[in-house]
């Protein structure tokens, strides 16, 4: 029999689309974002995100590096309206901000959505980005970006996305030009023609004509050279045969592609409204206790990121959750389960970048933002009703390093509190010399930005004034057998031993060539790119 709060939790799920955008630095994020935005009703008039991003400079309360750098050290949950769809947005943060939290959002997504610009192809942050994507099987939507310029034939883009990630391909529409002779798009779905009008840097929807592909009139649309251009590049996909497969989608394995361009509007709705016809609603997640479907009717979730002092005045610290099954209600108490601790969840927020709502009750598929005392770390599994833990978050391949010094001895309490509060919060990784005489713990990154966020914080919360001093590895891999399985190899050449925060064996290398070159001299040895939490 169905519950009342069942039908009420089948409602919301069905309605809700969660994802999160891959891509390299420039490829368009910002500006694909604020179009989906534009089109959700969320803003009115393009231009308004990156408003914001340049007035947040301006705002004087901002935590001082943001104001220094003027970036983003928050990931932001962006939460739209679309047809009847409830639509989240999970930012990764990108760009110079790109940290071990990018890769941590993709653990509260359902979905991807895997931004290429079409002149450069697959670029290092969307590769490093899909294979956290693939390790969850997550459903990967591409869009192929910035039509409107020069850039590779779109043929050649499918088979690199195909060769080179191993993704199966299905092109749900097909660009008409590209540069200044762009025209639009061929939908496959309706079998049809978008033609698009340009409009100064898209500021608002684009206005479209739509015709058939039979139609007589389409040649006083289409310059014959690109009709029949088109009409072969049709005829090669045909061949090439694949169909589009949703199991296949839903697993991972096979991508929908769609071309466009952000900046001036073509083809955001036709894969806004496709996306939500193929993406997956929140769905049921692994946990101690078994799968659990979103309808499951108590509450649980897990944390996925935590963010402090995002305003000094208030020393607050944010931890955000995914909701994962049941209905959060303002003021619940829950169990948490790595303390066994109850927790009243007061204040929670709503984040729509960097406006802070106060939120009521939210559904699974959303994210809310609780004030963290303290009590929660990355992972954490809260709940109600039987007592369940979802898988954790791994910790994911640093690829900078330097040793932390504190030059002031009297000063050595407070910098082991500091390191142990930051490393268990998951702001950065530390990991240890096997040399016992050298005592300063590595930090290891992802991103430059989290030696900064430490350094910062450990003068500002610990009154820690500290030194970093680099060290020149940028691959870390930890080893599968533990140290007998690396005694067992003998002496390795241009690696650095060192053990991680859990006492386990990492290798660290120069760079990917030293790499492959262990991996050829000792094919037994079984390096990993992350690694379970403790
Ligand atoms: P990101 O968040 O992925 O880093 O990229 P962002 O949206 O900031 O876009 C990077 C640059 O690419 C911007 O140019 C943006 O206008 C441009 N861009 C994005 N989408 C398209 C597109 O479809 N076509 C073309 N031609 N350009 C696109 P910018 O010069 O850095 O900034 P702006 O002066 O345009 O704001």
């Amino acid at each position: 029999m169905t519950t009342e709060i069942q039908t009420e939790l089948e409602q919301a799920v069905n309605y809700r689309r969660n994802f999160a955008i891959i891509s390299h630095p420039d490829a368009g994020k910002t500006t694909l974002t604020e179009k989906l935005l534009l089109y959700g009703g969320a803003i009115h008039q393009a231009g308004a995100v990156k408003a914001r991003r340049d007035q947040r400079k301006a705002t004087s309360d901002w935590m001082e590096m943001e104001k220094q750098r003027g970036i983003s050290i928050t990931s932001t949950v962006l939460q739209f309206d679309y047809k009847n769809f409830q639509i989240n947005l999970l930012d990764t943060p990108g760009h110079q901000d790109f940290s071990e939290d990018t890769y941590r959002t993709l653990a509260a997504a359902d979905n991807a959505v895997m931004l290429i610009d079409a002149a450069k192809g697959l670029e290092p942050q969307t590769r490093k980005l899909f294979e956290v994507c693939k390790m969850r099987s997550l459903p990967i939507f591409t869009f192929v970006n910035k039509l409107d310029r020069p850039g590779r034939e779109p043929l050649e883009l499918l088979d690199e996305i195909e060769q080179e990630l191993g993704l199966q391909t299905y092109a749900v529409n097909w660009p008409i030009g590209t540069g200044d002779r762009f025209k639009g798009v061929y939908d496959r779905r309706s079998k049809a023609i978008h033609l698009f009008e340009r409009r100064a840097h898209g500021s608002q929807e684009a206005r479209e004509t739509v015709i058939e592909l039979g139609d007589p009139k389409i040649e006083d649309y289409l310059p014959q050279d690109l009709y029949y251009q088109l009409k072969e590049d049709l005829e090669i996909l045909e061949e090439i045969g694949s169909e589009l497969d949703l199991e296949q989608v839903h697993a991972g394995k096979m991508t929908p592609v769609f071309f466009g361009s952000a900046m001036t509007n073509f083809g955001v709705k036709l894969f806004l409204e496709a996306f939500l016809d193929y993406a997956l609603k929140p769905g049921g997640r692994y946990s101690s206790a078994g799968v659990l479907d979103p309808t499951y009717p108590e509450f649980s979730g897990f944390i996925f990121k935590l963010q402090a002092n995002m305003d000094p005045k208030h020393r607050d610290r944010v931890a955000f959750v995914r909701v994962c099954t049941g209905k959060f209600e303002k003021d619940m108490t829950v169990n948490h389960a790595r303390t066994g601790k109850t927790v009243r969840l007061s204040r929670p927020q709503k984040l729509f970048a960097q406006d802070r709502a106060s939120i009521e009750e939210a559904y699974p598929g959303d994210v809310i933002g609780l004030n963290n005392p303290g009590v929660f770390a990355i992972g954490d599994t809260i709940y109600n009703g039987k007592k369940l833990e979802y898988e954790g978050i791994p910790c994911f391949s640093p690829e900078l390093f330097a040793y932390l010094k504190n030059p002031n001895p009297s000063k050595f309490k407070q910098f082991q509190k500091g390191i142990q509060e930051l490393t268990e919060e998951g702001a950065i990784q530390i990991m240890f010399s096997v040399d016992d005489f050298i005592r300063d713990p590595i930090l290891a990154a992802v991103g430059q930005l989290q030696f900064e966020v430490v350094q910062f914080r450990m003068l500002n919360e610990y009154g820690v004034e500290t030194r970093t001093e680099p060290l020149s590895y940028s691959v870390a891999r930890w080893v599968a057998g533990g140290w007998k399985a690396l005694e067992e190899v003998g002496r390795l050449f241009n690696t650095m031993t060192v053990k991680d925060g859990w006492g386990r064996p990492v290798l660290l290398f120069k760079n990917e060539w030293n790499l492959q070159q262990v991996k050829e001299d000792h094919p037994k040895l079984e390096l990993t790119s992350t690694a379970p939490v403790g």
